[in-house]
């Protein structure tokens, strides 16, 4: 059975590009991950396919109209979660892309304008999911990164498991360095333990570095 992944936008043009590369590509091929994105554009029944509004009780800027939002909700698989992706969400973790990633899917509103009527929110939004403390011009590029993020995880879709065991917040510390030939670039060398064939010690450095960044970077993590 596939992953079902529907994205709500005014901007469906949005995810061509970024879910017609690499692994996402590739997950969608190999038909894991089943992607589509809906215009609610289409979902509209006036004349001018309207599909904002000004606000009730004044104010700069337009308010996304509930009508199309429903209609095009109504017109998906019902048992899939619905989330609003807004800055007023739940934080966007490791933790969260693992539970989403063991479902069978999401459908995805993407918020234009100043927000979407707080009734969607309110009576047929599942859940709220924010990706960091800023505000972006739209849900559209949270919803690449939240695809981006629980994609990786579906069982499968990376080609070489080991790829996720050791990667930062699978141990709640952040990566070790690599490198690459050549062995010397521009005077810069690689470090000598890795060049060793010793593996044991080539375990301990990484733990080492990983321990050092991690402490340097975000000391937060090694409090979890
Ligand atoms: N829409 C606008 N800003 C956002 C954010 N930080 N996370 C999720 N959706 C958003």
């Amino acid at each position: 059975m596939s992953f079902d992944v529907k994205v709500l936008t005014l901007f469906p043009e949005y995810f061509e590009s970024p879910l017609n590369c690499s692994i996402l590509k590739r997950a969608q091929q190999s038909k894991i991950l089943n992607f589509d994105a809906i215009n609610i554009r289409d979902f509209t029944t006036d004349k001018h396919n309207t599909t904002d509004d000004i606000p009730y009780g004044g104010g700069a800027g337009m308010v996304m109209k509930p009508e199309p939002i429903v209609a095009a909700l109504k017109s998906l698989d019902p048992t899939l979660p619905k989330i609003f992706l807004t800055p007023q969400g739940e934080r966007l973790t490791h933790k969260l892309a693992e539970e989403l990633s063991t479902g069978d899917g999401f459908v995805l509103l993407c918020g234009h304008y100043e927000g979407v009527d707080q009734r969607i929110r309110d009576h047929y939004i599942d859940r709220e999911i924010s990706i960091g403390d800023f505000v972006l011009t739209g849900g559209e590029p949270a919803a690449v990164i939240l695809i981006d993020a629980v994609t990786r995880l579906i069982p499968k879709v990376l080609g070489n498991a080991d790829s996720l065991s050791h990667e930062s917040f699978t141990t709640n510390t952040l990566d070790f360095p690599q490198y690459t030939r050549p062995r010397e670039f521009d005077g810069h060398t690689v470090p000598e333990v890795l060049l060793s064939g010793n593996h044991a010690r080539i375990a301990e450095w990484r733990n080492k570095k990983r321990l050092e960044t991690t402490k340097k970077v975000r000391p937060d993590l090694l409090e979890e």
